[in-house]
């Protein structure tokens, strides 16, 4: 299973923030913004991950996290010259995702939640078997998201959920239920990805690739429901909101969330004098002091 983290785009909703930084790059409280994607994707089980930004930002999110060793992964990066659509990325990524599944999650999406582990374990699962998976989020203002119209009125925690009919953006949306940017496909989703035509604002939306698989009948919705947290943080308004989510969070629990680190260290995909190695590098903040708590059992789950 393979993933890429779409981590491009202008950013133009945070201007003047992003006149010259990367989104992504943005504190969301007290870590870089993609620190949450990038554990997301741990959390799915991926090692493999393709990162794919702007040809201004990829050499700076290379710095960041380099060939991936420090986590135990296999990071690669790969440039988008133009922000043409999101389901760009498979096309982008042909030669990386080869004939493997593959997930994509977008760089300014945060999740957070008990059990979301389980709801993504499954969601691999579904890959691997032939299906792809998006997940529904209930929202007040669907119409700025993709949209998923679903066979029950309500969300259960059932595993899969038959889908209806899915939507970019639409006007007068069928449902409260946002498609956040989270996605698994099946072996050969690039060649998927080959058929989408460009939308009428001249993208290659990614809402056209699921209806692809919802025609061919490989489409399943997991719901994630009330107890959890899903933002997309790209606006002013939810950049604030993600930041003091976080902050709240961790400020309650008394430790930090979304360290890649860490879970790369509990999944054992790293030593422990790799994980000494990390937070070294993070000096004396609070997140290099939380490093050292995990090497030292400080911190028991
Ligand atoms: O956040 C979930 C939503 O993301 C979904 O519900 C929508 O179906 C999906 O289209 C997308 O909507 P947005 O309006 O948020 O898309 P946006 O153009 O802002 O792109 C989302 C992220 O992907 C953004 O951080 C930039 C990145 N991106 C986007 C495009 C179009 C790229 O890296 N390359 C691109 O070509």
């Amino acid at each position: 299973m393979k993933g890429i983290l779409l981590a491009g785009g202008a950013g133009t909703r945070l201007y003047p923030l992003t006149l010259v930084t990367s989104k992504q790059l943005l504190p969301v409280y007290n870590k870089p913004m993609i620190y949450y994607p990038l554990s997301t994707l741990m959390l799915a089980r991926i090692r493999d991950v393709l990162i794919i930004s702007t040809p201004i930002d990829t050499p700076r999110i290379r710095e960041l996290f380099g060939d991936g060793e420090a986590l135990g992964m296999h990071l690669s990066y790969a440039v988008q010259d133009k922000p043409e659509g999101i389901a760009q990325a498979f096309t982008i990524g042909r030669n990386f995702v080869g004939d493997e599944p593959c997930a994509m999650i977008l760089g300014d999406n945060i999740f957070y939640g008990n059990g979301l582990y389980h709801k993504l374990a499954h969601a691999v699962e579904n890959a691997e078997n032939g299906s792809a998976t998006v997940f529904g989020y209930y929202v007040e203002d669907p119409q700025r998201f993709g949209v998923m119209e679903l066979e029950k009125g309500i969300g259960g925690d059932e595993k899969n959920v038959k889908v209806l009919s899915v939507e970019e953006k639409p006007i007068a949306p069928r449902s409260n239920y946002a498609i956040v940017g989270l996605y698994f496909y099946p072996a050969g989703v690039s060649a998927m990805a080959d058929q989408v035509q460009p939308s009428a604002r001249g993208e290659l939306e990614i809402t056209s690739l699921n209806d692809l698989y919802l025609r061919e009948g490989k489409l399943n919705a997991q719901l994630l429901g009330r107890g959890f947290t899903w933002i997309d943080a790209g606006t002013f308004e939810s950049l604030r909101r993600a930041t003091d989510f976080v902050y709240m969070i961790e400020q309650n629990q008394g430790m930090s969330i979304s360290a890649p680190e860490e879970i790369a260290y509990r999944f054992g995909w790293i030593t422990k004098e790799k994980l000494a190695q990390s937070a070294e590098r993070y000096g004396k903040s609070p997140y290099g002091e939380h490093l050292r708590a995990v090497l030292d059992d400080r911190i028991v789950l």
